[in-house]
């Protein structure tokens, strides 16, 4: 059985964002998520409180090195959740400080990817998350767990499930509300997927668990529809298939928020976002951005 309801993270702001050469002003970021949050996103992850040294392109650099502006300048509604990345002490204060409610710490099911991306074995981000978390619990705040490549990692080619079982587990036991499964390079397909996931579920309860995919193969929205087959209810995805990642070349954006929104409708499952609004918030980055509206679904209904 399909869930009735979906749960969409979106993740445009700070996973599509993070990767953008060009820099993005602060007041446009600002209104983009206005933007998604008025077309009835109930989650819009903000920004990143990460390390702009330990960002390899400049792009980054520019891009979230604003993290405090962006938080602080967003008017927060109620009942709206506006996660923001930490990956440690010091960046779990500054978004305390910029007024989070919501953090989100970022693991790894590939060593090599843990290396490059956080500079750490998989076991010292769990040391060092121990902490995050504990602190964030003490505020009261609610926390996401991600765990990344979950399928394959760029270096080590494909990922064994229960690695991915394991990450998850650890963050799960240290008080992660909502556990993200990103297929960070996107090479997952339903049937890797589906193996992956019932490793993960024998750990976590299904209903705590996200699928984040990114599109780099086209499977994205299959591989979305064998998760919900599998019980899943929380979707993470990017208005306009904003994104990338920085530490794995060639990998495209997250799956666009048009196109799951459109797939989710089609399935009679109800997710609170207006579609219309949801592609004028889409055209508004892509305007920025200076390129075409990165959804089939705008294309489509524009007739672009
Ligand atoms: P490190 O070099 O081991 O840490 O980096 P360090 O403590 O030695 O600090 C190095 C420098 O950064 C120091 O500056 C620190 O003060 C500073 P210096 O003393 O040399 O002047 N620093 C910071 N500055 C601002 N905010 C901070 C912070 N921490 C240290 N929080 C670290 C370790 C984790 C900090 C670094 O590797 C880092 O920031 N990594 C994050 C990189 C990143 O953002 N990657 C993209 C995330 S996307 C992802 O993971 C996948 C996901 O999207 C899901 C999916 O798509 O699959 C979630
Ligand atoms: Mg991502």
């Amino acid at each position: 059985d399909l869930p009735s309801f979906v749960k969409i993270v979106e993740v445009g702001p700070r996973d599509g964002l993070q990767n953008e050469k060009g820099n993005v002003p602060t007041s446009v970021k600002i209104q983009l998520i206005h933007k998604l949050v008025a077309a009835g996103l109930s989650v819009v992850e903000a920004t990143s409180f990460v390390s702009p040294k330990w960002v390899p392109q400049l792009s980054l650099e520019l891009q979230l090195a604003d993290a405090k502006e962006v938080l602080k300048g967003i008017q927060q509604v109620p009942d709206v959740r506006y996660p923001v990345l930490t990956p440690n002490l010091r960046g779990f204060e500054a978004a305390v400080a910029a007024g989070a409610k919501e953090i989100a710490v970022f693991a790894s099911a590939s060593e090599s990817f843990s290396k490059s991306n956080i500079n750490c074995t998989i076991d010292e981000s769990l040391v060092r998350y121990r902490d995050v978390t504990a602190a964030a619990k003490k505020h009261g705040l609610l926390i996401r767990g991600y765990v990344s490549c979950v399928i394959g990692c760029p270096v080590e080619g494909a990922i064994d499930p229960s690695k991915v079982a394991y990450v998850a587990k650890e963050l799960y036991n240290m008080g992660c509300s909502e556990i993200s499964l990103g297929d960070t390079i996107g090479v997952g397909t339903p049937g890797s997927v589906a193996a992956m996931l019932e490793a993960v579920m024998s750990f976590v309860p299904v209903d705590k668990i996200a699928v984040h995919f990114h599109d780099t193969y086209g499977q994205a929205l299959a591989n979305i529809l064998v998760s919900l087959q599998m019980g899943i209810s929380i979707v993470d995805s990017s208005v306009s298939g904003l994104g990338g990642c920085p530490y794995a070349k060639g990998a495209t954006g997250n799956v666009a928020t048009e196109d799951v929104v459109y797939m989710l409708h089609g399935l009679g499952i109800e997710t609170n976002v207006d579609l219309n609004k949801l592609m004028e918030a889409g055209d508004y980055i892509s305007k920025h951005l200076g390129r075409p509206v990165g959804s089939k679904t705008a294309a489509a209904l524009r007739k672009l």
